[in-house]
Order: structure tokens, then C-alpha cells, then sequence
């Protein structure tokens, strides 16, 4: 992770230098101005307003300044713990090329000079495991921010607080990021373990044994034809007391988790199929929501539940045409293996509820492909059956910028999902609303609890950089989560 100080605005004696500056504010920082005349001029020269996502970089502005950055921040009434994160990971972007640099916030509150270090923490995270042969001056070199701020103890106190958040986020963009060949539900799992449990998360791992056991017909169908066995953690932090007092009712989080989707016998085409190794970011998104919550030590009981599996065509898996017993008795006939997530939800959901007694369960699942042609990678889709927590939900998608969207459900979607020979069929089989029958078919496995569901397909994984984050996994799902607990859930 990118290290972090805070310290006092003094203008740095060499090397790059990032400046936020507000539309309203003509003048940049005094200090500054002396020492690098010509800067104020090269900006007042140019186009740059101080507009929200605005930048411009002046190179050599004094004898010793290798380059500085000016980045806007839109109108100051306007300004938000997020618009300065998207402002420090712009310029955490501009100034990759330095080993240490230096961002001005000094004229912003020591709470918004946290958001600016969150926000160039978030955008330098890469994943490289893998990158053997990159040469040096290739690389990013940002290895160390100053962000230079009235009150650095201050803004030290509230980045301690952002920090394991941070942490949460990198370890779901880790786990999205790896390939299917490292990453399988065993691997997977055994990550989870090692990640939560020095937080002091208790971690519980069930294997084929334990899930054939207690009848998962319905997850286990999706596994079968694969030789990777399935896994099932269990994760739970006690940070409001758990069991002690009065009965607990943790918030409850719900991840689908498969390792690679190939469609299984409903075999997917060849091209863009790589993309499936993701097809687990809605597990990773609860594992890092946890390591965010222990981390940061929330006053919240809380509970994450994963379901991997790998989705594979082979002499063992299932056929389309199979009916399942699902763990909560209910049979479903698989008319199609490709719609494989939600037939690892119902599960997984089922003994989640049934176990847990939750205040509401939430799952994030990159489960319909109809999602990204509905909204692309701009909002995830939300379907609830509680208003209030679709509401929380929301706000919280705002706060972070993790926006959300809702959506219909009813009966009308919901019989669309009847069989001619069991419960139900796990597609419509109709052309239209493939999201929404996905959700409803997913209800039905919630037994009339409090629960959302966001179908995150279009936002898990994106094509091109964004202000704090950069292409690849976002972890979508991790700071709403934990915005959400911080907001409603705690103490
Ligand atoms: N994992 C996919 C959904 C998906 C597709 C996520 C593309 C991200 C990008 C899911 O398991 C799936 O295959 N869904 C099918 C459902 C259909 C068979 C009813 C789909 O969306 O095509
Ligand atoms: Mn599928
Ligand atoms: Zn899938």
C-alpha cells in the first residue's frame, strides 16, 4: 500500500508536487506562488478553472520543482469526503512516476485531507504478482504521499479510521484479479482464513462432505462437473458483543463465489469467456466488507457467507433438463447450467437465515449479464424486498460513490419462474427482464426476511481507469457495505 504522512504545508525542497484547488479560489497558496512565480501565470495562461476533474501539469515551475499538478475540486460548498478522494487519486495518478511526492490539501479540513490520502491510496494499487519481466522505468514508483495539511495529527486520526477499509477493498481486488487456475474454491477459501482471522474474525470452512451432508442439492448440482471441490465460509465478527446480551441479529452479508463460469453443459462461446474468472466478485466483496468492518473494529455483529464453486462442463456435471433438491427442500428443474449463481445463492441464503436469525441479509452477485445492458458499469442493480433498507442502501451508494439502482419486482415477474415438473426452473426461458427473474427466483430462498440483492455484473470489473480506481477489479460492494454499517448499524 502506498505510505502515507501527513505534515504541515511547506513547499517541498525538490521532486513533484500536487496542488487541490477549488473554482472559486483564484489564488493557490501563497507559498507556493513565491516560490514558483511562474506557476500561478502557467495556470491563469491555461484553461484550468479548478473545475471538479480538472487537471493540469506544469513541469520544471522552479529551479527545483521537477513537476507539479494542479487538480480541481469543483466549487467549494460542494465539496465532499468523495469528490476529495477523486481528487487525491488524480493526483496520486500524476505523480506515479515519482518515488515521493507531496499533495497540497491545506485548504481543505484535516477530515477531507484523510479522503484526499484514501483517495491516491485506492488509485495506486496494482496488481503484479504476475509481471516478471516489466522494466523499472515502466513501473509505477510511487511509493510515499505527503499530504500537507493545518492539522496533520488530525488528519492522521481519521485516515487510521479509512485505512483498514482500504486494506478490505485491496484484499477483494486481489482475489477478484487472480486467475481461475490459482484461485479455486478451495484456494479461495483458504485465503478468506488467512486474511480474517488475525483481524479476529472467526472463519468456519465447509467442504463437500459437510455440504452434501447437510443437502446443498442445489449448489452442489452447479459444482459437480467440476474436479475442484466446493467450499462454503462462514465468517463472523462479534463487534457488538454477538451471542452475549439479548439475542444477536447480526447484519448478514451473502456472496456468490464462482471461481470460473464456463455455462457448464449450457457451455458459453470461447470469445470473452476469460472474463468469468471474476465470477466470484460478489464473494470477494463480502470477505473484504469483513476484513473492512474487523479491521476498523465496527460495533456491529456481523456475518459473511460465501458459496464457491467452479461451473464446468464434464462426464459428471449436470445436465440441463436435471431437478435438485435445494437445502431448503424446495426442487428446481435446471433448464440451464449457465444460470448457475443463483442455484449457489438459494443455498447459501437458506442456512444463512435459518442459522443466523439476521436483521436483513444483502447478496452481491455478478449474476446476469442482462444487468450490463440494462445499466453498463455505472450503477450496480439493487431489488429489495424492504423499503428501509433500499433506502440505507442507496444513501450509501452515494456516500461512496458505489451507486445503486432499483429495481421492480412482483408476482407477475415471479411466475415466470414456474416449472411443469418441480418447484420451479432456474430461467424464465422468455426473452425479457432476465435480471428481475433472477432476483425473484433468489427471493424465493430468502424466507420472507429482510433482504436486498445487488447484481453487480456490470460494476465488478471495469475497462478503463476511474478516478480511485484503476482498470481491472474494483471491489464493488466494500465501502458500501461498510458505509452502510457505518451509517445505520453501529453502536
Ligand atoms: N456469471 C454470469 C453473468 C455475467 C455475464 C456476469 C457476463 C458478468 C458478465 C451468469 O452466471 C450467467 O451466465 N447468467 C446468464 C443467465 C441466463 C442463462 C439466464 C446470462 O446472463 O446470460
Ligand atoms: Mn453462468
Ligand atoms: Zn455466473
Amino acid at each position: 500500500m502506498l505510505e502515507i504522512v501527513f505534515a504541515k504545508p511547506a513547499v517541498p525542497k525538490s521532486g513533484a508536487l500536487s496542488v487541490l484547488v477549488t473554482e472559486d479560489k483564484a489564488a493557490l497558496w501563497p507559498a507556493l506562488d513565491q516560490a514558483a512565480p511562474g506557476l500561478a501565470r502557467a495556470l491563469a495562461a491555461g484553461e484550468f478553472k479548478g473545475k471538479k476533474a480538472q487537471s493540469c501539469l506544469v513541469l520544471a515551475p522552479s529551479e527545483t520543482l521537477s513537476r507539479v499538478v494542479a487538480v480541481g475540486l469543483g466549487k467549494e460548498a460542494d465539496l465532499t469526503p468523495r469528490l476529495a478522494e477523486e481528487a487525491g487519486g488524480r493526483a496520486a495518478s500524476a505523480l506515479a512516476k515519482d518515488a515521493h511526492a507531496a499533495v497540497y490539501a491545506g485548504g481543505l479540513s484535516p477530515e477531507l485531507a484523510a479522503s484526499v490520502a484514501m483517495g491516491a491510496v485506492l488509485r495506486s494499487w496494482r496488481f503484479d504478482r504476475y509481471r516478471t519481466k516489466e522494466k523499472p522505468e515502466d513501473k509505477p514508483k510511487l511509493a510515499k504521499l505527503s499530504v500537507l495539511t493545518s492539522d496533520p495529527a488530525k488528519a492522521k486520526a481519521a485516515w487510521e479510521k479509512l485505512k483498514p477499509v482500504a486494506e478490505g477493498i485491496f484484499l477483494t481486488r486481489e482475489l477478484v484479479s487472480e486467475p481461475a487456475n490459482v484461485l479455486f474454491p478451495a484456494s479461495m477459501a483458504d485465503r478468506a482464513k488467512a486474511a480474517l482471522t488475525p483481524l479476529g474474525v472467526k472463519v468456519e470452512v465447509l467442504g463437500l462432505k459437510e455440504l452434501t451432508k447437510l443437502g446443498f442439492g442445489s449448489m452442489l448440482g452447479v459444482s459437480q462437473g467440476s474436479a475442484n471441490e466446493p467450499r462454503m465460509v462462514v465468517m463472523q465478527w462479534n463487534g457488538a458483543g454477538g451471542t452475549k446480551g439479548k439475542k444477536a441479529q447480526p447484519v448478514c452479508f451473502v456472496g456468490k463465489g464462482v471461481t470460473f463460469d464456463t455455462g457448464g453443459i449450457s457451455i458459453k462461446p470461447a470469445g470473452g469467456m476469460e472474463d468469468m474468472k471474476w465470477d466470484m466478485a460478489g464473494a470477494g466483496a463480502v470477505i473484504g466488507a469483513m476484513a473492512a468492518l474487523a479491521g476498523r473494529k465496527a460495533k456491529v455483529d456481523a456475518v459473511g457467507l460465501v458459496g464457491l464453486v467452479e461451473n464446468m462442463p464434464s462426464g459428471t456435471a449436470q445436465r440441463p433438463g436435471d431437478v435438485v433438491t435445494s437445502y431448503s427442500g424446495q426442487t428446481i428443474e435446471v433448464l440451464n447450467t449457465d444460470a448457475e449463481g443463483r442455484l449457489v445463492l438459494a443455498d447459501v441464503l437458506w442456512y444463512a437465515q435459518e442459522k443466523f436469525n439476521p436483521r436483513f441479509m444483502i447478496d452481491l452477485a455478478t449474476l446476469t449479464g442482462a444487468m450490463i445492458v440494462a445499466l453498463g458499469s455505472e450503477y450496480a442493480g439493487m431489488f429489495a424486498n424492504d423499503d428501509a433498507l433500499a433506502q440505507q442502501l442507496s444513501a450509501a451508494g452515494e456516500l461512496t460513490g458505489e451507486r445503486l439502482w432499483r429495481f421492480p419486482m412482483g408476482e407477475s415477474y415471479d411466475k415466470m419462474l414456474k416449472s411443469d415438473i418441480a418447484d420451479m426452473k432456474n430461467i424464465s426461458g422468455g426473452r425479457g427482464a432476465g435480471s428481475i427473474t433472477a432476483a425473484q427466483f433468489i427471493q424465493r430462498f430468502t424466507n420472507g426476511k429482510t433482504w436486498a440483492h445487488l447484481d453487480i455484473a456490470g460494476v465488478a470489473w471495469g475497462s478503463k481507469d476511474t478516478a480511485t480506481v484503476p482498470k481491472g477489479a474494483s471491489a464493488f460492494g466494500v465501502r458500501l457495505l461498510d458505509a452502510l454499517v457505518a451509517q445505520n448499524f453501529e453502536g
